[in-house]
């Protein structure tokens, strides 16, 4: 089972996605825990370079290009062998963050997005989406104030960010079977407890699915 997690910055995914691993392999679940833009020792050369304030005249095109190689790594050298294995692979981010940032965000053409995505993933698509979903403001200013260091990709404005997450809304509406929405802006141990009962409810109809 592949399950992602996707939402504006700010949205607390990396603690979600975190405790979800942890709760998954309590219940006796092989977990691989992963993120985007790395995961991989070479999609982590890729992510300095994404992320390095010294590179504002990067295109979204070029910018596009690089999450998608950093995906195609990710991709083939783990997340394929341990879904092979039988295992449960959560990401935070996955493609649907270049449909919602290089796309929604910067108007890339959609198409090409998804083209290109075909041939990075090698057309492997997520079980299950859950958007963690807050304000853009909100989201940035929690972004702020949680001592992240501040990169590259958290520099575009306010604008670009509500483009982003209207982006989401228009991906969860176009499919709605695979996407479950979540209010973000919420305590950490409540969103929690909302996450692992949405993949519990998931993981029960697929096992329903396959028994008959
Ligand atoms: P990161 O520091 O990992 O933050 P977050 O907790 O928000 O995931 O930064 C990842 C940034 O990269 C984030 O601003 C979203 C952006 N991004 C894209 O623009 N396109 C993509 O395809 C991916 C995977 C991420």
């Amino acid at each position: 089972m592949f399950i992602t997690f996707e939402g504006p910055d700010g949205s607390g995914k990396s603690t979600q996605c975190r405790l979800l691993a942890e709760h998954l392999q309590s219940l006796g679940h092989n977990v691989l825990l992963t993120r985007e833009p790395g995961g991989t020792e070479i999609s982590n050369q890729v992510r300095q370079i994404l992320m390095d304030m010294k590179n504002k005249s990067m295109f979204p095109a070029t910018e596009f290009l690089l999450f998608s190689s950093a995906r195609a790594q990710l991709v083939r050298e783990k997340i394929k062998p341990h879904l092979a294995g039988g295992g449960v692979v959560i990401s935070d981010r996955y493609f649907d963050s270049s449909l919602a940032y290089q796309g929604y965000g910067h108007g890339l053409p959609l198409n090409s997005i998804r083209a290109v995505t075909a041939l990075a993933t090698d057309s492997l698509i997520p079980d299950l989406t859950l958007l963690l979903d807050i304000d853009a403001e909100r989201g940035l200013r929690r972004r702020q104030s949680n001592g992240a260091e501040w990169n590259r990709l958290d520099d575009y404005t306010l604008a670009f960010h509500q483009r982003v997450r209207q982006g989401y809304m228009e991906m969860v509406k176009a499919e709605p079977a695979r996407w479950r929405v979540l209010n973000a802006d919420q305590p950490v141990d409540i969103l929690q407890e909302e996450v692992r009962e949405v993949v519990a409810a998931f993981m029960a109809g697929r096992s329903q699915k396959s028994d008959s």
